[in-house]
């Protein structure tokens, strides 16, 4: 229940928070679990001094970091991160991922890849033996009938995602569309996000299949956190 999922987002959170040092130039990343570690590291800065400065991955990002009293720095200050701390939809067992429920999906690539260590925080609802959640795409609106066209023939049947408060297509932090693209189960993830990558106009996709190496994933469970 949806008590439950909170409490194991909270888990998966303040584990991760816990996980920063003294120091650090961390990611921020965007979602309900990432703002659970955002939260207890405003606490560990308003009590034990933490100093540490985040990147924030989204306008909503830098809203709660502020709330929160955690320092805000930029990529361009900071090239190379610490540590990112990031939430995702699907993990699969190879620690490869689908975010960008949220539409940050292009920032939490560009800090997840400057970021020596990642660590993703989930409830157990999003671990899956096969990704099979729909992509989604952020594209530049000026190519995305073209976008659009070179998804469908990869096998997705894309949906320009529309907003809940706003008539139209959902523009991003970036002024961008997002297309959510369902392949249904995704047999070679990693193939798809190069396939993907090749077409002009789609900026990025919210296939995560190269960062394994560097990935934590911090699965929140109803008494403590189970680590991957
Ligand atoms: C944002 O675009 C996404 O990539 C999020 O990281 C993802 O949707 C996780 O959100 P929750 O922690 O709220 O599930």
């Amino acid at each position: 229940n949806a008590a439950e999922q909170a409490a194991s987002k909270q888990n998966a959170g303040y584990l991760a928070a816990g996980m920063v040092e003294d120091g650090m130039v961390v990611g921020l990343g965007t979602g309900s679990t990432v703002f659970f570690a955002m939260e207890r590291l405003g606490e560990r800065i308003a009590t034990d001094g933490l100093s540490i400065a985040g990147v924030p991955t989204s306008y909503q990002a830098a809203i709660r970091a502020r709330q929160y009293g955690i320092p805000l720095t930029s990529l361009d200050e900071h090239p190379e991160l610490d540590i990112a701390i990031d939430g995702a939809d699907q993990v699969d067992p190879a620690l490869r991922l689908i975010k960008g429920r949220g539409a940050a999906l292009l920032r939490e690539k560009c800090v997840c890849d400057a970021a020596k260590k990642v660590l993703i925080v989930v409830d157990p609802t999003k671990m899956v033996d096969t990704l099979d959640a729909p992509v989604p795409v952020e594209v530049l609106p000026f190519a995305s009938a073209g976008v659009f066209r070179r998804l469908t023939l990869l096998g997705a049947v894309p949906v320009v995602r529309e907003g809940v408060k706003k008539d139209g297509p959902v523009v991003t932090d970036n002024g961008n569309f997002i297309l959510d693209c369902d392949f249904k189960a995704i047999a070679d993830p990693g193939r798809l996000e190069a396939e993907i990558a090749s077409i002009p106009g789609a900026l990025e996709c919210g296939l995560f299949c190269t960062y394994g190496e560097k990935i934590t994933v911090i699965v929140g469970e109803g008494k403590g956190c189970r680590v991957v």
